[in-house]
């Protein structure tokens, strides 16, 4: 495996009740802007949990961002950061809200003249207001990581700065009952293809990292359609919820190559037709995957074997069966494993070869060796 440094300082806070642990997590005589998404906290009580945790803080809520947060809207929560002199910002809900919390935090400390550039230009994050959050819907990993993926117009973007890493994330499972079934496998799904995003390419003789992304693709496979069966079960949202933030809290990813070309090619997805984030995983990952078998093929084996059992047969075989039980288990899940299954066809691909050109994202790949001409390809597998 390659050199690396990790580091994870974010403080976790896991299991029932521990939004109370909010009172001593967030330093005392902080002035407070709690950031939210459309609602679903208010009618699930995590709200009101939230509210009697701060009752010792001079605080405020900002609500409304959106799934896929917007630019606009976390613009104006800069805004009411500069006019109301916040100095700690929290956020509580999903990927959305935390990565849009991430990006207030770095747009109100910044010098430049346009935040813009912090996701257009990658202009550096020099300053960060300190954030903490609170989990409702495991997925992203965005509760411990680094990144944030803000939305403008029809551009998504990310930045990374280590100043936007939660100080603290409280995860309690039992704040995911409430989510609506096609929002547990959205986490699942794209919990799952994080993982393979950093297991999937090559082997690089990092047999623990291997071992512990093989272990979380098991568990979310055996986890994922049991909550779907039964919501109730907050022994399965525990595991979900404790996998998906492992799956993409920097690890798995130490001193092995990656890939991330699902994430990037489903980013344009989102951007140009608004497929849910883990849907538009599912929708490119099995046509990526049958695309670049020849690239991938000692770790497809790998997977096919240690993940499904598949050990006998041809090698082409084996990758065969891997592919298609990938694609049954997402199937399984209920999301779509093809852009016809979104009701999208073969007018698509231009747009979404052109975001991705246009964008300056190419090329992609652990390889760097997918251009226009393979994730054009890639899409024609996904038709
Ligand atoms: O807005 P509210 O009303 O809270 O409703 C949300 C939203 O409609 C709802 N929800 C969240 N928790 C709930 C709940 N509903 C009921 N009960 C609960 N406990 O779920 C809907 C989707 O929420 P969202 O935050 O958008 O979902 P997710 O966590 O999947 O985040 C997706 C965003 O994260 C980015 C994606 O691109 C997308 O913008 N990602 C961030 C990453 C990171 N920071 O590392 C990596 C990922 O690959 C991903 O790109
Ligand atoms: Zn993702």
């Amino acid at each position: 495996m390659d050199n690396f440094v990790y580091e994870n300082p974010t403080r976790i806070h896991f299991g029932s009740g521990q939004i109370a642990a909010l009172a001593e997590a967030i330093p005392s005589g902080a002035r407070v802007l709690m950031l939210y998404g459309g609602g679903s906290i208010k009618s699930n009580g995590v709200y009101d949990q939230v509210a009697a945790a701060l009752a010792g803080f001079d605080w405020e809520a900002f609500g409304g961002i959106e799934p896929n947060p917007r630019y606009d809207t976390l613009m104006r929560a800069v805004e009411r950061v500069r006019a109301g002199g916040f100095d700690y910002l929290l956020a509580v809900g999903g990927g959305s809200v935390i990565d849009g919390t991430k990006f207030v935090a770095a747009a109100a400390c910044y010098a430049g003249d346009d935040p813009w550039a912090i996701l257009a230009e990658q202009a550096p994050v020099r300053e960060a207001l300190p954030l903490g959050c609170v989990l409702t819907l495991p997925a992203t990993g965005s509760e411990t990581n680094i990144n944030a993926v803000v939305t403008r117009a029809e551009r998504k973007l990310a930045f990374y700065s280590s100043l936007v890493r939660p100080r603290f994330a409280i995860l309690d499972p039992a704040t995911t009952l409430s989510l609506a079934p096609r929002q547990i496998a959205n986490g699942v799904v794209d919990a799952f293809v994080h993982v393979i995003e950093q297991y999937l390419t090559y082997p690089a003789d990092a047999r623990v990292q291997d071992r512990f992304a093989e272990g979380l693709l098991l568990t979310l496979i055996e986890t994922g359609p049991k909550a779907l069966d039964d919501p109730n079960d907050l022994t399965l949202r525990a595991d979900i919820m404790w996998a998906a933030s492992l799956a993409l809290n920097g690890l798995i990813g130490c001193g092995v190559p990656q890939d991330w070309a699902t994430h990037r090619i489903g980013h344009e997805l989102t951007a140009h037709f608004g497929i849910d984030h883990g849907r538009s995983l599912t929708i490119v990952l099995p046509a990526l995957m049958q695309a670049r078998r020849a690239a991938k093929r000692d770790k497809l084996l790998q997977y096919a074997e240690r993940v499904f059992g598949i050990d006998q047969g041809e090698p082409e075989a084996r990758i065969d069966q891997a592919i298609a039980q990938t694609r049954a288990f997402f199937q399984r899940m209920g999301v779509e494993t093809s852009l016809a299954d979104a009701g999208l066809d073969a007018t698509a691909i231009d747009t979404l070869v052109a975001g991705l050109e246009d964008n300056h994202l190419l090329p992609l790949g652990e390889r760097g060796d997918i251009g226009s001409a393979e994730v054009r390809a890639i899409l024609e597998g996904a038709l």
